[in-house]
């Protein structure tokens, strides 16, 4: 039997400041406005998938988190098929370096994430962002892969760079113009941190493709935020990054990411994402801020309740102390913070009783404390593929 030929990538998990919330067009997976995100880093989230291909493999297989999933998902077949279709025209514009006899074999997918399922978290964005990565990397298909990213799902496009990216959201009706591009790399803003506050265990009620749709059906107020105010906030989210102005970067993040719930909320039947742990997350931000009369820090919330604090390196430890205070953790179970580890410090009397909120037990499980970070990259060391040297999944799996 001929050695397979076996390739392993990670991606990273990005979280928006501008978010995306609805299309245009279901299939190609088109937005009805642009988007940014700030992509986090792998040293605390991310996916790794590795893609074997062989002559021998009889069909096309995918393994996620250990399970055998069902190859013939829709969107799973967009980006195998649109890899596959660059794969074939480079070979047939005589690139030397592409093997054509390699196009029809099928291919093994494996891919872990390694951040629980419950944290809520885009598992989505880093997992179709890791596969069109790593099957371009299998089929030599180089140049822009946000575009087929895109069509496994809306976010994952814009984990395809590290930094601050964003996503045009275009106006082809085919959608080449509907990409994602990089506004700074991660090295951009050192001092910049966040903060993943993990909600304690919560069924998410809507899936974000569902629910969006229902948004563009039911919601006057999805359309005008769409039309006539997003645009204008990714010109001042763009320079408010580009000139590192923390206040002004946190305004906006927070801003819209409450018209985002407010759009859920104009949404008939309403959509409600955030709980009373999220509602007292955004109090306790504003609390913090106004105590300092300065915007030290911005909350966002995705489809969950799950809050990501934006804030510079210097005030996370009182920020910490401050969330263990009216957040008291469960005392038996895990550590409470994960991630790039946190300075202790006293919580000051006067923020604590500035900020006056009762606190709520067990509200968060724990906090996952990381940075900006870099876009998806190989593995070069072949013992950390997830497929074994025959190229199917390992028995430890
Ligand atoms: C609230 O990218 O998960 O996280 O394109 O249908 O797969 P599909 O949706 P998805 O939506 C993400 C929505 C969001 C906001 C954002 O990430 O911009």
């Amino acid at each position: 039997m001929e050695k397979p030929k076996t390739v392993t990538c990670t991606a990273p998990v990005n979280i928006a400041v501008i978010k995306y919330w609805g299309k245009r067009n279901e299939e190609l997976i088109l937005p009805i406005n642009s988007s940014l995100s700030v992509t986090l880093h792998q040293d605390q989230l991310k996916t790794t998938t590795t893609v074997a291909t062989s002559r021998s493999f009889q069909e096309d297989r995918i393994w996620l988190n250990g399970k055998e999933e069902d190859i013939t998902h829709p969107r799973l077949q967009s980006c195998l098929r649109e890899i596959r279709r660059l794969a074939r025209k480079r070979s047939k514009d005589g690139d030397p370096a592409s093997d054509s006899m390699k196009l029809s074999h099928k291919v093994h997918i494996c891919s872990v994430n390694d951040f629980p399922t419950a944290a809520g978290l885009a598992s989505s964005a880093a997992g179709f962002a890791c596969l069109v990565y790593t099957l371009a990397q299998v089929f030599g298909v180089e140049g822009e892969l946000s575009e087929i990213a895109r069509q496994g799902s809306g976010s994952a496009c814009r984990s395809m760079y590290g930094g601050f990216v964003q996503w045009i959201m275009g106006e082809e009706d085919d959608g080449k113009d509907s990409l994602a591009q990089q506004v700074a790399p991660e090295t951009h803003w050192p001092e910049l941190r966040v903060l993943v506050l993990v909600a304690s265990a919560e069924r998410k009620p809507v899936g974000s493709t569902s629910g969006m749709q229902t948004s563009v059906q039911t919601s006057r107020l999805l359309k005008h935020r769409a039309e006539s105010v997003v645009p204008g906030r990714m010109v001042e989210m763009i320079e408010a990054v580009q000139r590192r102005d923390f206040a002004a970067f946190a305004e906006l993040t927070m801003k819209d990411s409450n018209q985002f719930h407010a759009t859920c909320l104009d949404t008939y039947p309403p959509i409600f994402y955030l709980n009373s742990v999220s509602q007292q997350v955004i109090n306790l931000v504003h609390r913090y801020n106004g105590h300092y009369k300065e915007t030290r820090l911005a909350y966002t919330f995705d489809a969950g309740p799950n809050a990501v604090i934006y804030t510079l390196q210097q005030h996370v430890p009182e920020f910490v102390q401050a969330v263990q205070h009216f957040f008291p953790p469960e005392t038996n179970g895990g550590e409470f913070i994960k991630g790039l580890p946190i300075e202790h410090v006293a919580l000051p009397e006067e923020l604590r009783q500035a900020i006056g909120l009762e606190p709520l037990a067990k509200g968060i499980s724990y906090i996952i404390s990381t940075k900006v970070g870099p876009g998806p990259c190989v593995l070069e060391d072949p013992t950390q593929h997830l497929l074994g040297s025959d190229g199917w999944p390992k028995k430890t799996l």
